[in-house]
């Protein structure tokens, strides 16, 4: 590939401005990383303004717990029979960087025991096995890690021996780097022969299973469904039959868990219908109006929250996996170097750090399964260091739902 000449045709030139610096190896290690710059994320980003302001949202149907009872054991024999049949694996999202925590490694690694070690990852694939042991199965578990904690989340499963879980069934992947922007859209250099990289958000779990061969991986295993989690709740319901019941008898092709939220202030997603496709309102984009409005029956519109645990069926989303994805856009303070090599902390922000969500997959789909679920059984969430979706609340969450004392 010719280099320069991809990025002039990207006006991205300014990224070679120390080449005649760099030794060979140097500039070996530059250009492999311009190679893999996703220069259409960037230029989504770049022109999307807030197209999102124009979108028309209405409220989402959900298949609640009252309505699920009726058809309970149908949903649960399909599903059994399916997972069975090994036809559902799970991906664990895994790459974020856990800023809120600031726990020192990956967040899978936190020690949620109390008087003993009991670690997130270890108790995920608990999670997993309470619904494949009763059935005499296995699920391939695939965990997505970033650039930047691939190897402390390999090595700390290979230091507690995947904590018994076969090992042929647990596989790792690297989520894709997406490139950190000046103001003005430039890639920003880290180094003289480094750009500015971070995890490209959680959304990009497909593509990047996808380019690394695993889609067609899973397929020959026989898998036709992906259950996808976030890392960070300890009660994360991992395969859940019922679930995969549910779409499979309802024909849907993906689904997404809800709860019902604490009061309409809880900060959370909530399902909605966007320009006629399902998809989760953030809770920043919710307006007043729309957060008390209520049902004729007195319930709130936008009741349930996404709790980061969705079903996508693998052949359905791999015709969809082309389709442009919105970018979301944060401006954040990053280390780069200036024009001249030198340094620069930055005291302001100065930097565009784009990221592709999950949930904007499901805009894909012309119809999503939102199943609600009970919260204290499915809904631990750890972001924060202390207080509200800390360690210390998902503890006692666990210790509720398990009896078992951590
Ligand atoms: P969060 O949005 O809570 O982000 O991720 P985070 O990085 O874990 O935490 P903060 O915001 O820095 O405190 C929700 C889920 O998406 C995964 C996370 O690992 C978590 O399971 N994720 C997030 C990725 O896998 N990759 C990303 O680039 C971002």
């Amino acid at each position: 590939m010719d280099i320069r000449k991809m990025l002039q045709e990207q006006d991205q030139l300014q990224v070679l401005r120390f080449e005649s610096e760099l030794t060979p190896e140097e500039k070996q290690n530059l250009y492999s990383q311009l190679e893999n710059v996703d220069f259409r994320m960037i230029r989504d980003a770049m022109q999307s303004a807030d197209k999102k302001m124009a979108d028309e949202i209405g409220p989402a149907d959900t298949l609640t717990i009252a309505m699920q009872e009726a058809d309970k054991e149908t949903y649960l024999q399909a599903g059994n029979e399916a997972l069975k049949q090994g036809k559902m694996a799970a991906v664990i999202l895994a790459g974020g960087q856990g800023s809120r925590l600031g726990h020192d490694g990956p967040k899978g690694t936190v020690n949620v025991g109390i008087t003993r070690d009991k670690y997130l990852f270890e108790i995920l694939l608990e999670n997993v096995r309470r619904n494949t042991d009763p059935l005499h199965t296995v699920m391939h578990v695939y965990i997505m890690t970033s650039d930047i904690n691939h190897e402390s989340t390999v090595s700390f499963f290979e230091e507690h021996d995947y904590f018994g879980y076969p090992k042929d069934h647990l596989h790792f992947f690297r989520q894709d780097m997406a490139p950190a922007l000046d103001l003005q859209g430039k890639l920003l250099l880290e180094t003289k022969s480094g750009v500015s990289l971070a995890p490209n958000g959680n959304g990009g779990w497909f593509r990047s299973l996808q380019r690394q061969g695993l889609v067609d991986q899973m397929k020959s295993f026989g898998v036709e469904w992906l259950d996808v989690v976030s890392v960070d709740s300890v009660l994360q319901n991992i395969g859940d039959p019922l679930y995969l019941g549910a779409a499979l008898v309802k024909g849907m092709y993906c689904g997404a868990k809800v709860v019902s939220k604490v009061t309409p202030e809880e900060k959370v997603g909530a399902s909605c219908i966007r320009n006629g496709h399902p998809s989760i309102v953030e809770y920043s984009e919710l307006s007043d109006e729309m957060r008390y409005a209520k049902n004729p029956d007195g319930t709130y519109q936008y009741q349930y929250g996404a709790i980061v645990n969705y079903l996508f069926n693998i052949r359905e989303t791999e015709k969809r996996a082309g389709e442009s994805m919105p970018v979301h856009k944060a401006i954040k303070k990053i280390s780069c170097l200036d024009e001249s090599g030198a340094p620069v902390v930055p005291a302001e922000p100065n930097a565009i750090k784009m990221e592709y969500f999950i949930f904007d997959i499901l805009e894909f789909f012309d119809s999503c399964l939102f199943m609600e679920c009970i919260r204290e059984d499915e809904f631990a969430p750890i972001k924060n260091a202390s207080g509200v979706d800390s360690l210390e609340s998902a503890r006692k969450l666990y210790t509720a739902r398990f009896g078992d004392i951590l």
